[in-house]
């Protein structure tokens, strides 16, 4: 095996070292879990990835599918810039609210437009005003096809569509695997990487994250 294999010390060195996690997303993870919210956000050694890559290609407009209580919504909010907007496609009424709620404490509200509902309906009526920098696939495994089916023509040459959960907590790796997210994510993984347009690898933060680079 080529690299590091990542201990428990390695990973702790990665998050504090070079993770994004700041005291407003401490407390705001702390609180999800007081709310009782499921702890399935984004860890913050990818949120750092993530700001990154929106650095290099100077994004703008970002739409996430799949926001929860906002952990990745308000660390991308974190580094886009006054005049950049982002999009959180989120179906759960509550969770929506949560994120709101907290973006107005951090003032960014006015750079987040959240669309509550169902993300596959909602993309296939929504108009964006200018094209897209860069996306962020993070809900049903199963849709990310159809995500990336609607998100693609309004991506600009040179954006990136990024998606979560590219290893499965390892299942990728069972072809005989039965689980329905497992073979959406197989599937999903072998589109991406074969797809002509785009160059793409995956990223070995978090679940894995799958990053695809508009070529033409
Ligand atoms: C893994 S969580 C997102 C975590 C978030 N990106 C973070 O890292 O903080 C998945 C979210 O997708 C939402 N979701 C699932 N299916 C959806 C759909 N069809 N349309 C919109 N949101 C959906 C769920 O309600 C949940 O909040």
């Amino acid at each position: 095996m080529k690299g590091v294999p990542l201990t428990e010390a390695l990973y702790q060195y990665l998050c504090e070292f070079g993770g994004a996690e700041d005291s407003f997303l401490q407390q705001l993870r702390q609180q999800s879990i007081e709310l009782g919210m499921p702890q399935i956000h984004i860890s913050p050694e990818q949120l750092a990835c993530i700001q990154f890559l929106l650095t290099v290609i100077d994004a703008r407009q970002v739409v996430e599918i799949g926001s929860l209580a906002g952990y990745s919504t308000l660390g991308m909010l974190r580094v886009l810039p006054e005049d950049g907007v982002l999009y959180a496609f989120e179906k759960n009424p509550d969770y929506a609210a949560y994120i709101r709620k907290k973006a107005e404490e951090m003032g960014a509200a006015a750079r987040l437009e959240l669309v509550v509902g169902d993300a596959h309906q909602q993309l296939r009526a929504f108009r964006f005003t200018q094209p897209i920098d860069f996306a962020f696939l993070d809900a049903d495994k199963p849709g990310y096809r159809d995500y990336w089916e609607l998100l693609d023509p309004v991506v600009r040459v040179g954006g990136i569509i990024a998606a979560d959960n590219a290893l499965m907590g390892g299942k990728i790796l069972d072809e005989q695997s039965t689980d329905p997210d497992v073979y959406a994510m197989q599937e999903f993984n072998r589109f991406v990487q074969q797809h002509s347009r785009y160059r793409s690898c995956i990223v070995p933060v978090g679940d894995g994250m799958i990053v695809a680079v508009k070529l033409q």
